[in-house]
Parts: C-alpha cells; structure tokens; sequence
C-alpha cells in the first residue's frame, strides 16, 4: 500500500521565534491521520522543529540540499549535515529551485543519487509551466523532467522516492489544477514509471499534488485514486488550514 502524505512548505517564511509559535499550533491540531504529516521550515530552524516535534507524529524535513558531501560551496549544506540534525527527508526540485537558483534536471539527477546514498527520502518536484500546457506539451515536459532526473535508479530506489506533480501555473498562484487535470497528470506519471520499472513500483510510488491546495479544494483533488497525498505552500503557514487539508484524507 503506498502512503499518504501531506507535507507543509514553509519555503522562505517564519523565523525561530514564528517557527516555535506555529509549531506550538500544529502539534495542538496533530490527531491520527491516515496521512503521513510534514513540514519543511527553513534549514536554520530544522534542528528546533525537528526537537520541538519529537513525539507528535509530524515529520519534520528539509526545503533542499547539495549533492556534495562536503567543500568549497559556500551557502550550502548537505545530506549528511541534514541527518546529523534529524532530518531524513528532502524536498528537491522544486520549481522555484529551478527557476530562481538554476536547478537543472543533471544537478537534481546529482542531488538524488546524494540524498539516497545517505538512506534519505526524497520528495522529487516537477511540473509544466502555462505555456507548455497551453501548447499540449505537458506530459512531454513532466515525462522528461522525470526521466532525465531518476530514471538512472534501480528500482529499489523508488522505496525512497516521492513525486510531487506541481504545475507552475498554480503555484502560490490561487490558481488550481482541477482534480480532473491532477488525476490524468498523475496516471500518466504512474504509466511512466509502471513502463520503465513495472507495476509493482510504480503502484507503490507515492504521487503528490501541489499547487493552491487549500482546505476547500483537499478533500476533492485527494479523492482521485492516484493522487497519494499533498505538497502544501501557502496553507500550510496556518496550522487550522493545514490540518483541515490533514484531514481532507
Ligand atoms: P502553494 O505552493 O500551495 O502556495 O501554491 C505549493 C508549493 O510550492 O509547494
């Protein structure tokens, strides 16, 4: 049985002090979940989160990472800084990754192969921008960013791997993909994985949508039967919002 996940993306919000106030709330809305529950705040914060959650069911994961172990790479941190600090889950691709710092489909392909041989999960992002939908090239688009960035990986490595399906057009845009949209997109990532690695693993892979999922719009998108789960942005910087999405399971 694949899992159920919803995971909160802080991105660039919430100091020490906000960190601590909104996980005081989160952890007074935890109740058990068919859902694995997750949050990702910002990687100076992740060695409080991840003490001020012990216990209380919520992962707590990082936003990204290098794929170096160690050197000259100013700024950045890596995979076993992350476990030495309790995290072993990353967030990685994600398209303001892509967008803003450069992420290329070669340097995530480095990134995962780093995450996975420290034994972290890794929840892979990937989407199609409005142009690419608007001109009927999306699945073109999110079969190559997936190819080019894990299908040099055996298929144990898929025990390790999350998708999260995030159409850039409706990312922080208020914008969502109908269920509809996310559902066709999603069996068409589980066809690309079930004809390159079988069914067994594609049936087994964890496929996550994001994009504007809000509480009003959770319980229908998580109703699609390959839509495993959310990656939550904006709603998840309000513990109700983000539990009530928890709950749309
Ligand atoms: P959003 O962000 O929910 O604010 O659209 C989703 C994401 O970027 O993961």
């Amino acid at each position: 049985m694949r899992k159920q996940i919803v995971a909160g993306n802080w991105k660039l919000n919430n100091d020490l002090a906000q960190t601590e106030t909104l996980i005081t709330s989160l952890k007074a809305q935890v109740k058990t979940s068919a859902a694995e529950v997750m949050i990702a705040p910002t990687a100076t914060n992740l060695w409080h989160a991840y003490n001020s959650t012990k216990g209380s069911g919520i992962e707590v994961i990082a936003q990204n990472m290098h794929f170096a172990e160690n050197g000259a790479y100013t700024g950045e941190i890596s995979a076993s800084m992350l476990k030495s600090v309790g995290i072993n889950t990353v967030i990685l691709g994600h398209s303001e990754r892509r967008e803003y710092f450069n992420e290329t489909d070669e340097t995530l392909a480095k990134k995962v192969d780093a995450a996975l041989a420290k034994g972290m999960r890794v929840i892979f992002c990937f989407g199609e921008e409005l142009a690419d939908r608007k001109s009927g090239n999306e699945e073109t688009v999110v079969g190559n960013q997936i190819k080019n960035a894990l299908f040099h990986l055996k298929s144990a490595d898929f025990q390790n791997i999350v998708l999260a399906y995030e159409p850039v057009w409706a990312i922080g845009t208020g914008e969502t993909a109908s269920p509809e949209q996310a559902q066709d997109m999603h069996a068409f990532i589980r066809k690309t994985l079930a004809d390159a690695y079988g069914n067994d693993v594609a049936d087994e892979v964890s496929i996550l949508y994001g994009g504007s999922v809000k509480p009003a719009n959770a319980e229908e998108i998580f109703s699609k039967p390959d839509v495993d789960g959310g990656l939550i942005g904006g709603a998840s910087l309000n513990a109700e919002d983000f539990f009530a999405i928890v709950n749309a399971f």
